[in-house]
């Protein structure tokens, strides 16, 4: 039954040879151009400071510029049919920051101000775009305009919102927190509204000497805050002082990026974790069901089904559809079937007894919950995607190299290479529609090197070479889009010897090959990717080009690694706009 729509499912370009390159490249026939890098004004209002190349700018101006480390993108139309690929509004992430490069002197001093900087180039852009003819450009004034920091004001809801763990003396209600960092993937839904997800958020709070049980389970220690620096400066972030604000990260966060002045909010119901994307589908009759990967090392794999049912009138009408509903978690058995675990307290194991007092506790604490209940060990899952076609879905497994180690989990049906520096695509169908309990799976693809001696590196790939899967979307006709985020340590070495450079690759999933469409430029990671509705222009996300394996740029000679953009200054992430030199569909 898949045949009229396969036919369009394009990878109908001539790969890209993977080689070691400092610029974006895409396939003959197609032209990228950088659009909104680091730095560049928001656009809320006319004559916002430009950026300055030795990154002089101050955090106040830093608050009006493009965020660092750009990560999952979305794009919603502003009008309809060919007038919404024409003009619309880009939503992104902005993950982190390299202080080598944020800072004039990088980290050599440190003080409150730099502390605000670092603060105002996390978060999420909304940023109004515009195509005339081939050329696309930002929208400067726009009323849509908008960044959203680690700072920015943000509403809790849900069955967490209140609870005792989420109290802290600047928020004795607990149910408005300050700001949304390490936003990682992401998701969007059909009433218009963008879900940014928080990940590594540990390394943003210094920990106790004596951590407890659930600080522990979270990785919170002493010594995190180093990576950061602002619990110097901003003591909500050390968790000795202030332990619940910690509880207060790890969300999916609601947006609405139509309305500039509306509140995000974070969004308990979905659970609490290291969040990578948030991949929304809805039911026959209209729940939302979210795909939830937890990025860490033998963490889990999450699904929310909504109780209610979406209703027309987009995000005014919904407002409160992602507070009420079931979280799951997924246990793979060896079988190739699998179950959905609910988390709902005072089921199972999942009782006052065994140290969850409520629903609020088992979602702040949803690692444990899952503990309890035997869900399965995953190799890092990144992101999920929903095949609007056929309905599979699925979810990038990283790598983990900790993998049947020492002390470690051994390889399961799910997981099944040890050390796996590689990481896989695992596919799931579920029995009935997107809310069941049970479902079948398979792996779709084992990532690798073919030419490699190691037998569990070569994996078993259909087309061109590729490892470390992270950003995953299935555009509307179905195509593939995979991201690679090789660690910068690990870029040309090792197992990843013939990959010095990280990529995005499509695949028609209904015949399983994988074809090169993009390489990034020198030590950057390719994350987030999006189209117009008429697949005519492609926005992808480049992060921290030149990045060195430290995570630190010597600001002394902040461009050794990579010159990208802009050739002078220092490297910058950027979204970059794909489109077809005849102006047709990307892929066709
Ligand atoms: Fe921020 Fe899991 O990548
Ligand atoms: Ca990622
Ligand atoms: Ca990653
Ligand atoms: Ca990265």
């Amino acid at each position: 039954g898949l045949g009229a729509a396969s036919a369009g499912r394009g990878i109908g370009f001539a790969s890209v040879p993977m080689r070691a390159v400092d610029q974006v490249v895409v396939p003959a026939g197609y032209t990228a151009s950088v659009l909104y890098r680091w730095g560049d004004p928001v656009g809320a209002t006319a004559g916002q400071p430009a950026f300055r190349l030795d990154a002089s700018n101050t955090a106040a101006e830093q608050a009006l510029q493009a965020g660092m480390h750009h990560d999952g993108i979305h794009y919603f139309p502003l009008g309809s049919g060919a007038d919404g690929s024409a003009r619309g509004l880009l939503a992104m992430n902005h993950e982190y920051v390299d202080d080598g490069l944020l800072h004039a002197d990088g980290m050599k001093t440190w003080s409150a101000e730099k502390v605000a900087k670092s603060i105002a180039a996390h978060g999420v852009s909304v940023v109004e775009v515009q195509r005339q003819g081939a050329a696309w450009s930002v929208v400067s004034p726009s009323r849509y305009a908008r960044r959203i920091t680690a700072a920015t004001p943000m509403a809790l809801t849900g069955p967490a919102a209140g609870h005792a763990l989420m109290r802290t003396a600047a928020d004795p209600a607990g149910r408005t927190v300050l700001g949304t960092l390490n936003n990682c993937g992401n998701g969007a839904t059909p009433w218009g509204t963008y879900l940014t997800c928080e990940e590594n958020f540990v390394n943003y709070f210094e920990g106790p000497e004596q951590p407890d049980a659930h600080q522990k389970r979270w990785g919170l220690k002493k010594g995190n805050g180093a990576a950061y620096r602002w619990h110097e400066h901003e003591e909500r972030f050390d968790a000795s002082r202030h332990p619940n604000e910690f509880n207060r990260f790890g969300w999916v966060v609601e947006i609405d990026p139509a309305d500039p002045t509306s509140t995000p909010i974070k969004r308990t119901a979905l659970g609490r974790a290291a969040h990578e994307g948030a991949a929304l589908a809805l039911t026959a009759d209209g729940r939302a069901v979210v795909y939830m990967g937890e990025d860490a090392r033998f963490e889990y794999l999450y699904k929310f089904v909504s109780r209610d049912a979406m209703k027309p009138g987009g995000a005014a009408a919904n407002r409160e559809l992602l507070d009420h509903g079931t979280l799951f978690v997924a246990r793979f058995d060896a079988d190739g079937r699998g179950e959905w675990l609910p988390l709902v307290h005072g089921q199972g194991p999942l009782t006052a007894a065994q140290g969850f007092a409520d629903q609020g506790e088992v979602l702040i604490k949803a690692r444990q919950a899952s503990d309890r209940l035997g869900a399965t060990k995953m190799d890092r899952p990144e992101w999920t995607a929903v095949d609007p076609v056929s309905k599979e879905v699925y979810c990038t497994l990283t790598n983990n190299s900790s993998r049947g180690g020492n002390n470690q989990p051994a390889v399961d049906a799910a997981n099944p290479r040890a050390n796996n520096t590689m990481g896989h695509i695992i596919r799931w169908k579920e029995d009935g529609d997107l809310d069941a309990r049970r479902f079948a799976w398979n792996h779709f693809v084992l990532a690798g090197d073919a030419t490699l001696a190691r037998a569990d590196a070569r994996g078993n790939i259909r087309g061109d070479t590729f490892g470390s899967p992270d950003g995953l979307w299935i555009d509307p006709r179905g195509t593939m889009w995979i991201q690679t985020d090789v660690s910068t340590s690990t870029l040309g070495k090792g197992d990843y010897a013939n990959l010095p450079n990280n990529q995005m690759l499509a695949c028609d999933p209904t015949q399983g090959e994988i074809r090169r469409f993009l390489l990034g430029p020198a030590g950057c990671e390719v994350t987030g990717v999006v189209m117009t509705p008429d697949l005519r222009t492609m926005f992808v996300n480049i992060q921290h080009p030149g990045e060195s394996p430290s995570e630190r740029s010597d600001p002394a000679d902040p461009m050794k690694l990579s010159r990208w953009p802009d050739g002078a200054g220092r490297p910058r992430s950027a979204t970059v706009v794909i489109r077809k030199d005849d102006g047709g569909v990307i892929g066709s």
